[in-house]
């Protein structure tokens, strides 16, 4: 079974059984700031999942794309992927438990044409916030499924949801498929049996979780459902590894020919080649779709995934001597992909060059770090905990770099000792962000107090001007100027300055009234109150609004109405880091 065939019977299927097919949605939640990408198929459809009517009805199917963050660090094994493709159907406040299993059970049987002796379920136990989930085992007993394969588990296994921190969620019934061909399928479920593979989770939505962590009962009662294609895929075809499926296939090929190196799960082959072969696909493969949501590299949230992904992709790209490989193994992603994903292709040019630019980027601070590595060890046979944090955090050079290098060379250096010094710095700068949160402001008379409300309005303004993607990296103010640093991959235009310069002259000009509310973190990001990432905030904080125009978490002091301000002129733009531009304003 290939990729392509599953989704088309997938979707076929629900068609069949009333649903409408409807588009991924985009990777960059719209309705969640809580989160930094779409996890899950649901992601996309938490208004419609809280009540909100779709204009396509109440049974809908797709296959989303979906990033998931956790576990970067474990992509290089047989089954991680950051990013990957989930079928999911959904039932709007129409059908319920007994039907979605029903459904479930035939698309297994009948459509994949999975033996029922190769299938388990588990189904949810029962706590404190939800019964014993008796219907869904009823149901399942029912159809065919022995009591003996139904296993009763706790939240941990049998729960799902909130994606972010607040909305739709409840008990879900997982189905597993016994994957060896070798031993026959025991009688009873044991879900610790790694044989036992999870393929398909059915979220019954009956709860929605507030901000206060309690489960109240949903108006509306929901079906979600995920189905993992790369890992479908692969335990249909019998194999132990999803990187020997027909969509990665060609992508590794294509980095054998660019390593002259093979790729094989043999006991005698070098685990490190597959190792790395694995995350330059997996790595190339998220970037381009990352990319393709309109994120750049960057130092701060989605845009530093990113970085992240790519640096780490070149890093291992230069473990098996490879170079200028980015744009040739994301050539192939765009094949695998293009008639799902059209905004691949119609970013195409844009997609490879960030992908190109960032790789030479980091080569050249890898150039850069190697030349200040060279001077520190230069006649001495250890490496300090202080020098490898310098080399790190002043020059960019990665950790594993740092230890493989040492390791080379016979240079003796402590991983811990690099820790404890990191943890310093941590300290420090909590403890500076601490004395900064009252944002910036060096002293509280009425020409800081100015500028400060004069910040949040600049703030807006970026967003509206250049974009939502741009981040406050700092601000800092005196009683003659501000200062501002955000995230942004260019210099700004001449038009983009006065139109920041106007919009902000503008809305002061409103006369519009500046007031807090305090609230619960959560429920104030919520609200799309702008936050500083940096920061680590209280658990109760005050929300200020300038007007309608602006809404921010912070501890003031501000003015009372924006006319207190006076005009707002821009006097330099320049850049301070990579990604990171600044611009210095003062009041007249
Ligand atoms: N939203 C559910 C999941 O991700 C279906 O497993």
């Amino acid at each position: 079974m290939k990729r392509h065939e599953l989704i088309k019977k997938y979707l076929d299927f629900f068609k069949s059984k009333g649903h409408k097919i409807i588009p991924s949605g985009s990777l960059v939640p719209e309705n969640d700031p809580t989160v930094l990408f779409t996890t899950a198929g649901m992601h996309p459809l938490v208004p419609y999942l809280l009540g909100q009517q779709h204009s396509l009805g109440r049974r809908l199917a797709n296959v989303q794309k979906c990033i998931r963050t956790t576990d970067i660090d474990e992509v290089g094994d047989e089954t991680h992927h950051t990013f990957f493709e989930m079928l999911g159907n959904w039932s709007l406040g129409d059908y319920f438990k007994k039907e979605a299993i029903e459904m479930s059970f035939e698309f297994l049987t009948k459509i994949l044409k999975i033996p029922a002796e190769r299938l388990a379920v588990s189904v949810f136990a029962g706590d404190d916030d939800a019964p014993r989930d008796l219907e869904a085992a009823n149901t399942w007993l029912k159809l065919g499924i022995p009591k003996s394969r139904v296993a009763f588990l706790g939240k941990e296994d049998n729960w799902w949801g909130p994606a972010g921190l607040t909305g739709p969620c409840g008990p879900d019934t997982e189905m597993f498929y016994w994957k060896s061909k070798k031993e026959k399928p025991p009688k009873t479920f044991d879900p610790k049996d790694n044989n036992w593979v999870e393929i398909w989770n059915d979220v019954l939505m009956q709860y929605v979780k507030d901000e206060n962590g309690n489960y109240k009962e949903a108006k509306q009662k929901n079906v979600d459902t995920g189905m993992g294609v790369e890992r479908t895929v692969a335990v249909l075809n019998g194999l132990e590894d999803n990187y020997l499926t027909d969509l990665w296939h060609p992508i590794i090929k294509e980095i054998e020919k660019l390593s002259v190196k093979k790729y094989s799960v043999a006991k005698h082959n070098d685990e490190n080649i597959t190792k790395a072969m694995r995350i330059i696909a997996d790595h190339i493969r998220a970037s381009v779709f990352i990319i393709a949501s309109g994120i750049l590299p960057s130092n701060t949230e989605r845009g530093y995934v990113l970085r992240r992904l790519i640096r780490r992709a070149v890093r291992y790209a230069r473990e098996l001597r490879m170079k200028n490989f980015t744009k040739q193994v994301a050539a192939h992603v765009f094949q695998m992909y293009d008639v799902d994903y059209p905004e691949l292709r119609n970013n195409e040019k844009q997609i490879l060059s960030e992908l190109e630019n960032e790789e030479n980027r980091f080569l050249e601070t890898i150039e850069r770090g190697m030349k200040i590595f060279q001077e520190l060890v230069k006649n001495k046979k250890a490496l300090s905990g202080k020098e490898a944090f310098l080399l790190y955090q002043s020059f960019g050079f990665p950790l594993e770099m740092i230890v493989e290098e040492c390791k080379n060379r016979k240079i003796k250096f402590n991983e811990k000792d690099f820790f404890a010094e990191e943890n310093k710095h941590k300290e420090l700068s909590r403890s500076t962000s601490k004395g900064k949160f009252a944002a910036g402001l060096a002293d509280h008379s009425i020409e800081s107090t100015r500028y400060h409300t004069a910040t949040h309005m600049l703030h807006k303004a970026l967003k509206l001007v250049l974009g939502q993607e741009v981040q406050q990296m700092g601000s800092n103010i005196t009683p003659e100027r501000m200062r501002f640093d955000f995230s942004f991959p260019r210099k700004l235009t001449n038009e983009e300055l006065k139109k920041i310069e106007s919009v902000v002259n503008r809305e002061i000009n409103r006369g519009l009234k500046v007031s807090f509310v305090e609230m619960p973190y959560a429920q104030a990001v919520k609200t799309g109150a702008l936050s500083y990432f940096r920061e680590r905030y209280p658990p109760i904080v005050k929300v200020y609004s300038v007007g309608d125009f602006s809404k921010e978490i912070c501890t003031g002091p501000h003015v009372k109405n924006t006319k207190e301000i006076g005009k707002f002129k821009i006097i330099k733009e320049e850049s301070v880091a990579q990604g990171v531009r600044r611009i210095k304003a003062v009041l007249e």
